[in-house]
Parts: structure tokens; sequence; C-alpha cells
């Protein structure tokens, strides 16, 4: 049970911080207690800026003695609203986004130090820079935090080829409940001493600490890339395709992504600037990457005689391969803008799920039919990153329908169904965005009470009074 924080302790944090560093001014914390879809709203005492380690550490040992609750955000770009206080108030919310200093950036170790505000496109330029590239990217690139990146292992469209942050984080720093400090940044390629205490903060959403800094791996820079967009009838055709395509190429597919017509539809109606790739109209698409160092072949060369035997083979219906960087931006822009159409849409009920990536073609073909039978009216909207077996599987309302209503109608019901043919695959109801408030419940009700008990001992004995970000990712009992 946590405390709500009094006139003197706020006092404290305030003559502690500084006035750029502590506001309880309604007018400054607004826009941070709401998530950017606007589903879940929250209070907060203060909204606590910090511009060092040290501040952050001294702000959790006194929230620790006091029993108050502290919120960590970001970008404040979570899909799940992990970054959203309770809604009763009372808890500290902590942006880590003064906290925004790239440390070091090395060629020589592959290695970015940086602290947990860095915007992830100013970690890419920042690579850049030094010839070298931080490959993960994704739609909110230009708001997303590494720290928020880091707390929710965020994955994006190059998991494919270099797995999510997870796989990038080489080491941590972080303030513990405790106020204390783990400073695990060395990047140390190997590392044995018992538990991998960096990865444990990996994924956590902030529940057992805050991300102060990170250490980061770097890959060479891209020298060339082909990007291509491709026509086809069935997702089980792309996934043929993309074993063909990495049998021809080596490892230099790095994004394989996957999007029904009515993606397509939907972007060509509400971005503006957008255009059609390909003369015709066809049931799925798939964007593809495919990336080379400077001196290796060109992965074009191997990409175009793949296609083009897709295309006499009937595999595939038509392919679009770009043939300058503006093209490939054009074709780039109608995947990452996707999730902004869907928006301008309207609601929906989302979800962000995974399977094994051989069997995502059946769990597509059966959970639609389900879905759409089930719940007459309703239409799917299934896209994502068919390489990892993420699907974004989301269900719009019968046309007509007050949305938000129906929703609250029925939400919960066509959730239920979707998660529970995601189970009979063995998948998981959160692949890329975390459990935070909004999948809390269906997380209770679909997870193994082994892995709840395990997650709520870990806990337990990092944060004994439950003060690290309450009410996320951890069921209640
Ligand atoms: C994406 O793949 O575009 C993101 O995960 C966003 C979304 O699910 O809407
Ligand atoms: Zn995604």
């Amino acid at each position: 049970m946590t405390c709500v924080p009094d006139a003197t302790f706020l006092a404290l944090l305030a003559r502690r911080l500084g006035p750029k560093g502590f506001t309880a001014d309604p007018r400054a914390l607004a826009p941070w207690l709401t998530d950017w879809r606007g589903r879940v709203a929250g209070q907060a005492s203060a909204l606590l800026s910090p511009a060092t380690t040290d501040e952050v550490a001294d702000i959790v040992r006194l929230a620790a003695e006091a029993r108050v609750a502290i919120v960590p955000q970001g970008g404040n770009t979570s899909m799940v609203a992990g970054a959203v206080p309770p809604a009763e108030g009372g808890a500290l919310l902590l942006s880590l986004r003064r906290m925004n200093a790239i440390r070091s950036v090395s060629a020589d170790d592959n290695v970015a130090v940086v602290e947990a505000g860095v915007i992830l496109a100013t970690l890419h330029e920042a690579a850049e820079q030094v010839g070298r590239r931080f490959p993960l990217s994704l739609a909110a690139k230009g708001s997303a935090t590494i720290g928020g990146l880091i707390s929710t292992n965020a994955g994006g469209t190059q998991v494919l080829r270099f797995g999510a942050m997870r796989a990038l984080v080489l080491g941590v720093e972080a303030v513990l409940p405790s106020g204390d400090r783990f400073d695990g940044l060395s990047a140390l390629r190997k590392d044995n001493r018992g538990y991998d205490l960096r990865q444990l903060l990996v994924g956590a959403e902030g529940t057992l600490g805050i991300v102060t800094a990170a250490s980061l791996r770097l890959v060479p820079a891209v020298g060339r890339r082909a990007v291509a967009w491709i026509g086809l009838d069935r997702p089980a055709d792309a996934l043929r395709l993309l074993r063909q395509l990495e049998e021809a190429t080596g490892e230099a597919i790095e994004t394989f992504e996957l999007l029904p017509r009515v993606a397509l539809d939907l972007v060509l109606a509400h971005v503006p600037g957008t255009r059609a790739p390909l003369a015709g109209s066809h049931p799925w698409y798939v964007l593809l990457e495919a990336t080379a160092p400077a001196a290796l072949p060109d992965p074009a060369d191997s990409l175009s005689g793949v296609l083009a035997g897709a295309i006499e083979s009937g595999a595939i219906n038509d392919t679009a391969i770009a043939a300058s960087e503006a093209q490939a931006d054009a074709l780039w822009r109608l995947r990452e803008t996707v999730p902004e159409a869907e928006r301008a849409d309207g609601p929906a009920v989302k979800h962000d799920i995974s399977v094994p990536v051989s069997a995502t073609p059946d769990f597509l073909a059966t959970a639609i039919s389900a879905v759409e039978r089930q719940f007459a009216g309703t239409r799917v909207f299934a896209f994502g990153h068919l390489g990892d077996g993420n699907i974004h599987f989301n269900v719009r309302p019968p046309e007509g329908a007050d949305r938000p209503d129906w929703i609250a109608r029925h939400g919960a019901a066509v959730s239920c169904l979707v998660h529970d043919l995601v189970g009979r695959q063995g998948g998981s109801i959160s692949a890329e965005h975390g459990i935070g408030q909004i999948r809390l419940a269906e997380f209770a009700r679909t997870a193994d009470p082994t892995r709840l008990a395990l997650l709520r001992a870990i806990k337990g004995a990092l944060d004994p009074h439950g003060i690290m970000n309450p009410g996320k990712l951890i069921p209640a009992e």
C-alpha cells in the first residue's frame, strides 16, 4: 500500500530538484497524465524531472522512506498505458526527458552509452556520425526514449535480423526501488557473474527500478539497401517467399512486414502525399528491406532475381522495387503511417499477439474467420511483423456502430476469443507492446500460475513496498 505525499514531502523534493526539476502545476502535468491514444487517464501529485542519476537516486530513496509511488515516464508513447499514473492520484510522475546525454559512442567497441531520456532518432543520428547504426526503429522514433524502449523491450521493424531491445542492451544503469544505484553499464560481451541483472530491467515496465542509462549495441552502417513492395494473395505465400529470400540473400533481409488491403486503403485515404505503388489491388502486401554494408554485393541483385521467379511461378502477384532513396522512403511511409491511418479511421479492439512464425498464416485464417463470424459486421485489420510471428490483430466495430460504445460492450469478449486462439498456438498476448494497464486483465486471465508466481516473487524481492509503477504488468492477487 502506498501513501499520498504531504506538502512537507513535496517541498523537500522541490528544494532538492529546483524549479527545472519539480512542478506541481496542474497545467504542466496535464499533457503527461493520459496515454497518447487518449484511452487511459491518471493523476499525479507532482512531475519530477531529474537531470542526473544522483537526483533520481535521491528521489527514489525519499519516496521509498515515505512509501510514495513513482511512475517513470519517457516519451509516453506506450501502446498499453504503461507510463500513465494510477487514477487515484498520489503518485509522483518521474520524467527522464531531461536525462538526454549521449555519454559516448565508440565505433571500436560498437557501443553507444546513452541516458534514458535520449530520443531514438537522436541515437540513430549519433551512431551514423561514427559510421555505425543502432538497428532498432519504429514509427514513434521521433518521441520514444531509450529508457521507455528498454522498459518495454520494444520491437519494431528490424527484429527479424537484430532482435528486440533485449538483444541490443549490453549494459544498464538503474536506480532500484530502495534508492540504490545498480551500475551495470560495462558493455562486456561476456560476463558470467550469475543472474543477468540487466535483463531483469529490460521489459520490466519500470516495476523493478528506473533505468537511467544504457550501453547499446551498434552495427555497421547500411551501405546499400533494397526496398520492395509486393502484392500477393495469402500470408502463407509471403512466408514461403521470406524463407526463399533468406536462402538467396543470407542475413540481408531485416524487414518483412505484412499488411492487408484495408491497411493500404486507409493510408491512401488518410495520409497526405501517399500513393499506391502497384497498378492493381491485392488482398495482402509485404514491405521488405534488405541491407548490406557498402563492401558487399548489392542486395537488390539477389532480391530482384527471387522476386522475378516468384512472379513467374505465381507465388506473388506483383512487385515494385524502389529505384531511388526517395522511392524507398515512400514505400516505408506506407508502412510507418499505418497506426496513424488506423487512428484516423477510429477506435478498434487492439491486440499485439505473437505465435510461432510458421503458425502465423493458419492463425490469421482461423482467427479472422472466427472473429468475423462470432461478432457479425466486424472487420479484422491484422498487420505487422510477419517475420517475427507478431501480428497487430485489430478488430473494427461494425459499420455504422458507435465505435466506443460497441468496444465498451464487446471489446472484452473479442479479446477473450482472440487471446484464446493465440493460447492454442502456444503464443503470447503481448509480443512487443508490454502489459501496462491495458493488457493486465487478459494477462491475469491467461497466464500460467507459475509465470505469475515468479513475476510476483521477483517484484516482491526488489520492490517490497510496491512503490515502482504500481498497477502495471503484475496482476493483483
Ligand atoms: C506498429 O507495428 O506499427 C506498432 O507496433 C504500432 C501499432 O501496433 O499500432
Ligand atoms: Zn508493431
